[in-house]
C-alpha cells in the first residue's frame, strides 16, 4: 500500500491569512511533494464541539470546501472530503474507546482549557485517532497545537495493536514550521480575537483591516525598526525576496511612512489572491461540480474505512 498523509480542518469561520500561511499553503503543497496519496477532510463532526447553530456550520462547511479548492487543493490529488459522509467514522471512535484509557483524555490540555464540558469535546482526540487510523495514514501534517492530540492518537493506536493484534500504523506528526502570522493588533492571528485579514472579502472589508493594522509611533521622516512592524511581517509573507528587503530598507531610510506601507501591503494582498478569488468565484456558480467531487471522495473514503473496519471486527470479535 502507498503510503498516506491526512489532514482535517474544522469549518470554523472564514479562512484569513494565518490560516492559509500557518497550515493551508502547505498541506498544497504537500499533494505535490507527497509520493504517496493525500487525504483532507472538512472536520465538521469536530465542529460541533464549539458551533452550536446548524445552520452556520452549514454555511461554513461549504465554503470551506470552496475556498480550500479555489486556493488549490487539486481533487485529482488530494482525496477531500467531509468528514460527517464517512459515518464509520464514529463506529471505530466507539470501538477504539474501549482501548483508552480516560486518563489519557483528562490529561488532554485543550481539555482543560475550553468551557464547553461535553463529552464531546472530552472525546475528541478519540475521534480524531478513528479519522487518522481509518485510513491508515502514516503521516498526519498539523500546528504546532495539535502534538498533543497526535500523542493520543499513537497511544491508543498502540494500545489497540498491544490488547488484540497488530492493526494499525502508528502515524507521525509533521509540523510545519511556519511561524505563527500575528493579527492587526499584533497578537496571533484568530477568530477568536477578532484580529484576522480574512482571505475573501471585498476590497472596502480589506481596506479597513489595512488601516487599522497597529503601528509604532515613529514620526514622518525618522527610521522606522521594519522588523517590529506587523505590515512589515505580513509582507514578508506574501512579497519576493526583493521586495521585502526593499520594505525593509525603505523603513529603516525613513523614506517609507506607515500609510504608504500599507498601501504596498494592501496591493500585494489583492494580487496574491487574485486568481484564487477568481476561481472561487466559478466555484460558486458550480455546486454540483463541489457536490459531486466531495460525494465521490466521501464514498472513496469510505471504501477505505470498510476495509479497516474488517479488520478491526476481526480482531475486537465483532465478526
Ligand atoms: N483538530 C484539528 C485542528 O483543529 C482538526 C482535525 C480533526 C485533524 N481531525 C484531524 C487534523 C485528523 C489532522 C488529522 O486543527
Amino acid at each position: 500500500m502507498k503510503e498516506r498523509a491526512i489532514t482535517g480542518i474544522q469549518p470554523s469561520g472564514r479562512l484569513h491569512l494565518g490560516n492559509y500561511f500557518g497550515s493551508i499553503k502547505q498541506i498544497i503543497e504537500l499533494q505535490d511533494d507527497f509520493p504517496g496519496e493525500c487525504f483532507c477532510f472538512i472536520a465538521d463532526y469536530h465542529a460541533m464541539t464549539t458551533i452550536k447553530d446548524g445552520k452556520l456550520l452549514k454555511e461554513y462547511t461549504k465554503n470551506l470546501i470552496i475556498d480550500l479548492l479555489a486556493l488549490g487543493i487539486d481533487p485529482t490529488k488530494t482525496i477531500i472530503y467531509k468528514q460527517s459522509d464517512v459515518k464509520e467514522v464514529c463506529e471505530l471512535m466507539w470501538i477504539l474507546s474501549n482501548v483508552t484509557n480516560k486518563g489519557l483524555l483528562e490529561r488532554n490540555h485543550t481539555n482543560k482549557e475550553k468551557i464547553d464540558k461535553t463529552v464531546g469535546l472530552f472525546l475528541y482526540p478519540e475521534l480524531m485517532a478513528a479519522d487518522i487510523l481509518g485510513v491508515g495514514a502514516s503521516l498526519v501534517p498539523v500546528g504546532k497545537d495539535q502534538l498533543q492530540h497526535i500523542e493520543i492518537v499513537q497511544n491508543i493506536a498502540s494500545s489497540f495493536n498491544v490488547i488484540f493484534c497488530e492493526t494499525f500504523i502508528i502515524p507521525k506528526a509533521k509540523v510545519n514550521s511556519f511561524q505563527l502570522l500575528p493579527g492587526i493588533d499584533g497578537r496571533k492571528m484568530s477568530k477568536s480575537y477578532n484580529n484576522i485579514i480574512p482571505l475573501f472579502c471585498d476590497d472596502i472589508e480589506l481596506d479597513k483591516k489595512i488601516a487599522s493594522i497597529k503601528t509604532s509611533s515613529t514620526p514622518k521622516g525618522k527610521s522606522i525598526i521594519a522588523k517590529q512592524e506587523i505590515i512589515y511581517q505580513l509582507y514578508s509573507c506574501l512579497a519576493s525576496k526583493k521586495d521585502v528587503i526593499k520594505m525593509e530598507e525603505d523603513f529603516i531610510n525613513g523614506i517609507l511612512g506607515y500609510f504608504e506601507a500599507k498601501q504596498i501591503l494592501k496591493n500585494k494582498i489583492k494580487e496574491y489572491f487574485a486568481p484564487f478569488k477568481e476561481k472561487r468565484k466559478e466555484l460558486l456558480l458550480d455546486g454540483d461540480y463541489v457536490n459531486g467531487v466531495t460525494e465521490l471522495c466521501g464514498k472513496r473514503v469510505r471504501d477505505e474505512f470498510k476495509i479497516t473496519l474488517e479488520k478491526v471486527y476481526k480482531a475486537v470479535g465483532l465478526k
